[in-house]
């Protein structure tokens, strides 16, 4: 086996269900090995769709599957390299810990001794030794979560699908979870395929992120790619809190929006090209107003323990967000200063492939001359 190959390949997968909704529209990836991936989206978008997809749960309308280069189109759950953790982690409420760890191997008629080994070092992975008899009512919802984790890690898959599995918990016990779960697929070196419509829970804990909205993959890469270059607005918007202001692009590293032209990075586009332009809150910085790029009426500011929020208005009436460790004062005029590398320039509606095309003609071009 080629260890550069993809362990999963979805080719033009189409999925719909009876009723006739177009769940997933020609969708097409690669999951490499070993790496932490998460699907991010809002409800409904077919996320669950894709790790049922993966794991055998449900057949595509049109496309082809592939895991480690052979399509599994119509292999069965239980024949595939996979086991899932679901949400609500779907425990044994009737057995206790060690048997609901030990429930799949028991099924496949692993050999006690093995069965003994594999479950203490599943246990072990997930810190619950001395676990083994407690009851799963006895167990903290953090707990349970690690259970279900063990089960999914004790049959040695090359792959796990965690559907939401940190959604029920509390803001700090999800937070450790987090940690916790990144550090044991990093030791394990398992792949992961995360689901989560948390944008923060997917910047924090994965390697790859594919945002999905309405069945199509909007825009796959790092978290700091996607984080600091969305494609288009539905991405700027879903990931993290945004400035989204129309303007135009009036020449390459020249754009106008707010009624002002500003130097940026971004070139491409056609001369005067309609775009939207993005700059992160945490990118703009409160000066006097004769020293800012923008002049601002403050509307609102909230403490918000780390900085504050101020939200305020340009003459065009735009809406602007900004995080400062400085404090600002309601009604008053305030000028906002930023580098040309905080704008980031996106085309209307663009997709991840068009965006693509978009770079290379334009870096084609630029060689020729
Ligand atoms: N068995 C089914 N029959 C018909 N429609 C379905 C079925 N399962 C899911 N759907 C529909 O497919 C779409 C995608 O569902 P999916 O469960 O993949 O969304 P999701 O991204 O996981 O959402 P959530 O964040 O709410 O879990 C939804 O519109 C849903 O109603
Ligand atoms: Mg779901």
């Amino acid at each position: 086996m080629n260890d550069n190959q993809a362990i999963i390949r979805f080719e033009n997968v189409t999925k719909q269900y009876d009723n006739d909704l177009i769940v997933l529209d020609n969708v097409s990836f690669e999951i490499e090995r070993g790496k932490f991936y998460t699907l991010l989206g809002p409800s409904g978008c077919g996320k669950t769709t894709i790790l049922r997809l993966i794991a055998g749960f449900t057949e595509a309308s049109s496309g082809d599957i592939y895991f480690n280069g052979k399509k599994i189109n119509s292999v069965p759950a239980n024949k595939r390299q996979v086991n899932t953790v679901f949400q609500d982690y779907a425990l044994f409420p009737h057995l206790n810990v060690f048997e609901n760890i030990a429930f799949g191997l028991r099924i496949k008629k692993v050999k006690n001794t093995e069965v003994k080994k594999r479950v203490s070092e599943a246990l072990r992975f997930v810190n619950l030794e001395g676990y083994e008899n407690r009851e799963i009512k006895e167990m903290s919802g953090g707990q349970r979560q690690r259970v279900a984790i063990a089960r999914a890690i004790v049959n040695q898959p090359e792959v796990i699908l965690l559907d939401e599995p940190l959604s029920a918990l509390d803001l700090k016990l999800r937070t450790e979870m987090q940690y916790e779960l990144r550090e044991l697929q990093r030791r394990l070196g398992i792949t992961f395929i995360f689901v989560t419509h948390d944008q923060e829970e997917a910047l924090a804990m994965s390697d790859e992120i594919f945002v999905l909205n309405k069945g199509h993959i909007q825009q796959s890469g790092a978290p700091t790619d996607i984080y600091d270059e969305p494609i288009n607005r539905f991405v700027a918007d879903f990931i993290g809190e945004s400035n989204i202001i129309p303007g135009s692009m009036v020449e390459d590293f020249v754009v106008e929006f707010a009624g002002e032209r500003f130097e940026c990075v971004d070139k491409g586009f056609d001369p005067n090209e309609k775009i939207e332009i993005v700059i992160r809150p945490e990118d703009l910085e409160i000066t006097d107003p004769e020293k800012g790029k923008i002049q601002v009426k403050v509307d609102s500011q909230l403490f918000r323990g780390v900085h504050y929020e101020i939200c305020g208005y340009d003459k065009d009436g735009n809406e602007w967000l900004v995080h400062s460790t400085k404090k600002a004062t309601v009604d008053e005029e305030i000028g906002l200063y930023f580098e040309p590398e905080a704008i980031h320039v996106m085309r209307f509606g663009e997709t991840e492939e068009e965006f693509d095309k978009r770079l290379e003609a334009y870096g084609d071009e630029t060689h020729a001359n």
